[in-house]
């Protein structure tokens, strides 16, 4: 039988056998740590016969084997962006933004300026195309000029006025597994129905209007480092003020969950806060954070074990 035509009669046969389906859930949870259960077996089947097809793979197991293989990881990342469910928007979760906004900011702001660190470091962990990042961008950097109209500097600060007033420093990291969600979040050229939730204010302040659609501006881009990452590996990256990782836990196994927070709860800095999304909480998962709530939205604390 020619390649082709074996791949044709699996496409028509239009299913794996269980015990397939149990290889590639393994391989995939090990890979990532995105968990398929019975439920989304079915989108799990869907996805693979269709890599399996664009790769004209003459049986599952030869597409096994390609995964396996060295010369395999770019079907990999290839499969497992075709798996992950990439939605996101702007200011997704409003009241979660907001207590980041006006409560976290302001809390960290003191605080570090008691401490004369004037370095803040947020990470989004799973951020897609990009929106969640420049949200909170924009937001590090409306909190900084608004508690500098407060507390103004003994000194001139230079005209045009920076996004971020020195001393401060500000770095967002914002990493995924996903090349072509971080190709699409490194352009940052949004379309108006993904503009939808960013009021005229924020539009004139932070974006260039190209065309019909809407480009972040340079000078916002240059705060934000994008970053190929994967959440299962040992390696996270250190010393972050907060997290935020919403809406990626949710398609992980109560055991990757915890190992995950436990991981956030180390390369956290000594109360710093984690934000998850609305439907994932740390209840069952985890004692080392203290829930803060406000106005419908809420984030986690680190616990800091008194010596
Ligand atoms: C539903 S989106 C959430 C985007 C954004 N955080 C939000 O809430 O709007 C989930 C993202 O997590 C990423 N993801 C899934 N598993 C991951 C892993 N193991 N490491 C890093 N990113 C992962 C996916 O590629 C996807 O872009």
């Amino acid at each position: 039988m020619k390649i082709d035509d074996s791949t044709s009669a699996l496409a028509q046969a239009g299913s794996l056998s269980e015990s397939e389906l149990k290889l590639l859930q393994v391989l995939v949870y090990q890979e990532c740590g995105l968990h398929f259960d019975e439920r989304r077996a079915h989108f799990l089947q869907d996805r693979l016969l269709r890599r399996m097809r664009a790769c004209q793979t003459p049986s599952f197991y030869s597409y096994y084997r390609l995964l396996t293989s060295s010369e395999g990881k770019r079907e990999m990342s290839v499969l497992l962006e075709n798996l992950a469910i990439h939605e996101t928007s702007f200011f997704r979760n409003k009241a979660q933004f907001d207590l980041f906004h006006k409560v976290i900011m302001e809390e960290l702001l003191q605080r570090k300026q008691e401490r004369r660190d004037c370095s803040l470091r947020v990470w989004s962990a799973g951020c897609s195309t990009g929106q969640e990042p420049y949200t909170i961008t924009m937001l590090m950097c409306d909190a900084l000029s608004y508690y500098y109209l407060r507390n103004p500097l003994p000194y001139e600060t230079p005209t045009p006025k920076p996004l971020v007033p020195p001393p401060w420093k500000v770095e967002v990291l914002a990493s995924d597994i996903s090349y072509t969600a971080l190709r699409t979040a490194q352009d940052g050229v949004y379309t108006d129905a993904q503009m939808e939730a960013v009021d005229f204010a924020y539009r004139l302040r932070y974006f260039d209007k190209v065309g019909d659609k809407y480009a972040v501006k340079k000078a916002v881009k240059d705060l934000v480092r994008f970053d190929f990452h994967n959440l299962k590996t040992e390696f996270l990256p250190q010393r972050n003020d907060v997290i935020f990782c919403r809406n990626v836990m949710i398609y992980f196994d109560e055991p990757e969950q915890k190992r995950l927070v436990d991981k956030f709860y180390r390369c956290l800095n000594p109360e710093g806060y984690l934000f998850l999304g609305h439907a994932e909480s740390l209840f069952g998962i985890s004692e080392k954070f203290r829930m803060v709530h406000r106005e419908n939205g809420t984030a986690y604390q680190r616990v800091e074990v008194k010596a």
